[in-house]
């Protein structure tokens, strides 16, 4: 693997640097002075309408962005990506989560050999297993040990193995079957697991053990405890019976699943290739499938692959998720934004931002390049986020005036999912078009904002004109796409895990390893004893840890 080149060293960073060194945005003045803005720097990636004329940009810094991506060798590291190289250099593994929305008939080199293994037929032959599970679920041909249909199916995984399955299931609730729900257990805090299975009949439960490594102290407890909640509420079942018949696991370490006790017919595998916080359109979606159906499961898998194919034959100039890419860069490491807004104006997609916390906060947020020199730029923004209007009623206040700087991108659709009127005083009001109203007055307020002058001629009282006015210029950009599909929602997936990438690029981290995670882990089995007690392990620990065992054993009601 070649080493990283220094971003902060190429001719284009020295120019950005003098850009920003000034740097005085005016979307007003930009907006009146250039009619052609919105059309020259709307972009579409498939069904993905992206304006980014709101953006705090002019040309200068666009072409100076994209030079920088030439002068760091996005695309070169983007095909090596792509064909499987390993990219992983930490791991030393390739990275080819878009291998997994490849289509069954693809050819050429597109067909990817990788270190000897035919990917795309073990993709394809993987999902055809899952498909086939997930229909004899829906249809009722899989029953539990008792003879009853399944209706509920408990997912188990944490991380990658639970947000994307629990995001995409949320996010597409008007796709999902009837009479069959999905539920989710991640946290190791016992009331997730006491709480989600409460109310549920054992005889009607199937749960998926959802592990990349299978080794994740959390899954595995929370494993262990529906097991023993299934033996329990089924006591005249034979137990291997039971297990089989209420117990499927996905994972790449299949031998692990034997010795949990699941029948390895009844597991479904991945590659070392696919990371946790990219995987949920491998088997790791199984309960996505069985929600939503194989169909609807596809064209998923084919939103993905149409913005794969964007990203991978759009000049960069026109390349979506290059250019998001590449003014997250701008924002953070020339403007100063610490944070990224993700604002979806569909209540659909509430854990969203959730799920992209993940993706973009343990894909670079990183100290050290891929060959292990220190980075030389700021990397990693803090992704968050809410559904408006929600946010507008908690912390919009803050992007409005505050003083810090927050990109943010806003997420709407044409056609909602639910087109509910209201009527008020004999008119009839089409909610939705309130709610994108909403969308379209919150953007345009951060862009343009209000002068005082504007203030005043409202008859603002001077003593708080200053409080009522707002600076504008506070950058977003707006995502919009006909109606929230599986498709789109695999498209607008896709979409943030190659920005991500881009970024990645540019500050020469390797995206995809995540060992910042260990440390806490190693530590907690350490500590693990001193809380059960261990004299021995509680002198091991540092004063602070002590004092707080300490008030945890005064404290504690047995
Ligand atoms: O601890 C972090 C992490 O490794 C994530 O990257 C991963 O998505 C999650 O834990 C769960 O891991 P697994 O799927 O192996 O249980």
């Amino acid at each position: 693997m070649n080493p990283p080149v220094d971003a902060t060293t190429t001719d284009a960073w020295g120019r950005l640097r003098a850009l920003a060194d000034g740097f005085a945005p005016d979307l007003r003045a930009w907006f009146d002075a250039d009619p052609g803005r919105v059309d020259r720097l709307t972009f579409t990636a498939a069904d993905l309408h992206v304006d980014l004329s709101k953006g705090l940009f002019d040309d200068d810094v666009l072409h100076a962005l994209l030079a920088l991506a030439d002068e760091v060798g996005l695309v070169e590291r983007r095909d090596a990506m792509l064909r499987g190289d390993h990219v992983n250099a930490t791991e030393d593994r390739a990275v080819l989560h878009t291998a997994l929305r490849l289509p069954a008939d693809t050819t050429g080199a597109r067909r990817l050999h990788v270190d000897g293994q035919d990917v795309v037929a073990d993709v394809h032959a993987v999902l055809a297993r899952v498909y086939a599970f997930a229909d004899k679920v829906r249809s009722g041909e899989w029953t539990g040990a008792t003879g009853e249909r399944i209706r509920t199916v408990v997912n188990i995984g944490i991380g990658g193995s639970d947000l994307g399955p629990v995001m995409a299931y949320e996010a597409l609730a008007p796709y999902r079957q009837p009479g069959l729900e999905c539920r989710f257990i991640s946290n190791i805090d016992p009331t997730d697991a006491a709480t989600t299975l409460a109310g549920l009949d054992p005889a009607s439960t199937l749960f998926i053990v959802s592990s990349k490594t299978f080794g994740t102290l959390e899954t595995l407890t929370n494993a262990r405890l529906c097991k023993a909640w299934l033996l329990d509420g089924l006591p005249d079942a034979d137990a291997d019976t039971a297990v089989a018949q209420h117990f499927v696991a996905v994972s790449t370490a299949l031998d692990k699943v034997a010795e949990f006790g699941i029948d390895p017919d009844n597991a479904f595998g991945f590659w070392d290739w696919v990371g946790g916080r990219y995987s949920f359109d491998s088997a790791i979606g199984t309960s996505l499938v069985v929600a939503i159906g194989p169909e609807r499961f596809a064209e998923l898998l084919a939103g993905m692959h149409a913005v794969d194919e964007h990203f991978r034959t759009t000049d960069l100039a026109h390349n979506v998720p290059v250019l998001m890419g590449l003014l997250n860069v701008w924002y953070a490491d020339f403007l100063g934004s610490q944070t990224h807004a993700v604002l979806p104006y569909s209540q659909l997609l509430h854990r969203f931002p959730a799920y992209l916390q993940q993706l973009t906060m343990e894909s670079n947020g990183k100290g050290v390049r891929w060959d292990g020199t220190p980075v030389t730029a700021g990397t990693g923004e803090i992704f968050w986020g809410e559904p408006g209007t929600n946010g507008q009623h908690a912390f919009y206040q803050l992007i409005h005036q505050g003083t810090r700087l927050v990109p943010a991108d806003f997420i709407a659709f044409a056609t909602p999912a639910y087109p509910l009127a209201d009527e008020v005083d004999g008119r009839r009001q089409d909610v939705h078009e309130l709610f994108l109203a909403n969308f379209l007055a919150q953007t345009r307020a951060l862009a343009f904002g209000r002068t005082a002058d504007e203030v005043r001629a409202d008859g603002t009282p001077e003593r708080i004109v200053a409080a009522r006015v707002f600076t504008g210029n506070r950058p977003t950009t707006s995502i919009m796409a006909p109606e929230l599909t599986p498709s789109v929602l695999g498209q607008l997936v896709a979409l943030y895990e190659h920005i991500t990438f881009t970024q990645g690029v540019v500050w020469g981290i390797d995206s995809f390893d995540q060992w910042g995670v260990e440390l806490g882990k190693k530590l907690a089995q350490q500590v693990g004893p001193a809380v059960a007690g261990d004299e021995t392990a509680l002198s091991a620990q540092d004063a602070s840890t002590r004092a707080l065992l300490a008030y945890y054993q005064e404290h504690r009601r047995r």
